[in-house]
């Protein structure tokens, strides 16, 4: 494995419930080398989209420490969490989350918006990004006059547009039928060879697992199974 870009040691995640605490996540140990194509794995409730979340610094572990690209999580400020969201990850989530008011341009030129760039380098970043996802064509669209697909390329793009240390997708594929998710997954592993992008998903799509080159098996919380996918 190549140097590791999130690291987790004893990593558990309790949330207040009534009088007591729910364990989300127990004892995770784990080492994501950069530029790896990784799923966690598991049903619904296993805990992928808490793990998302600490590893995405939008949370932070109860016990035990998540460590992306050398910070600890644990203790960072508010502004320097934002500043590592900001310039290192992208988010991709099911539900797309696009602006409806905006165009399809503008929505992945919001991305950029919090970082120095010249109006010009915007321009050029995002044509690049909706060239990625093949959207050139839909620069004026809305969101509501876009395929659930294209929307979840725009969303790509949106995520990819600061090329991003780190690209988390929570169940992308969740809202799509099997041609587009193809699709989705094919564009993602091109940027992942062309951009070196570390790609973590949250899923339980059989159509996605076929693409990962690792899978993290989480249930009730816990590492149930590590397993590198080895080349055909
Ligand atoms: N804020 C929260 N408060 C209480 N329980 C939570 C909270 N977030 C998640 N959980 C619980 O933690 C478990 C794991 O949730 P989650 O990470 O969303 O699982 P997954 O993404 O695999 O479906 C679930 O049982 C869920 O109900
Ligand atoms: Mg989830």
């Amino acid at each position: 494995m190549k140097e590791a870009i999130i690291k987790s040691k004893n990593l558990t995640k309790k949330f207040p419930v009534g009088n007591g605490y729910f364990t989300a996540l127990e004892d995770i140990n784990l080492e994501i080398g950069k530029g790896e194509f990784l799923g966690l794995v598991g049903p619904s409730g296993s805990g992928k989209t808490t793990l998302l979340n600490i590893f995405g610094s939008l949370d932070v572990p109860s016990e035990g420490e998540a460590t992306v690209m050398d910070k600890n999580v644990s203790q960072l400020s508010h502004g320097e969490s934002a500043e590592l969201r900001n310039k290192h990850i992208g988010f991709i989530f099911q539900s797309y989350n696009l602006l409806p008011v905006y165009t399809v341009y503008e929505n992945v030129e919001f991305a950029l918006l919090l970082q120095d760039k010249s109006t010009s380098e915007r321009k050029k970043a995002v044509m690049d990004a909706l060239e990625w996802v093949g959207l050139t064509d839909k620069v004026k669209s809305k969101p509501a006059q876009l395929s659930g697909g294209q929307s979840q390329r725009v969303a790509i793009a949106r995520a990819m547009v600061k090329k991003p240390d780190i690209l988390l997708a929570d169940e992308p594929t969740a809202n799509l039928d099997s041609e587009n998710s193809h699709h989705i997954l094919q564009t993602m592993v091109e940027l992942n060879k062309e951009l070196d992008t570390t790609f973590i998903f949250s899923t339980h799509d059989e159509k996605v697992m076929k693409y990962l080159r690792r899978m993290v098996h989480l249930k009730d919380g816990k590492i149930d199974k590590d397993q590198l996918i080895t080349s055909l």
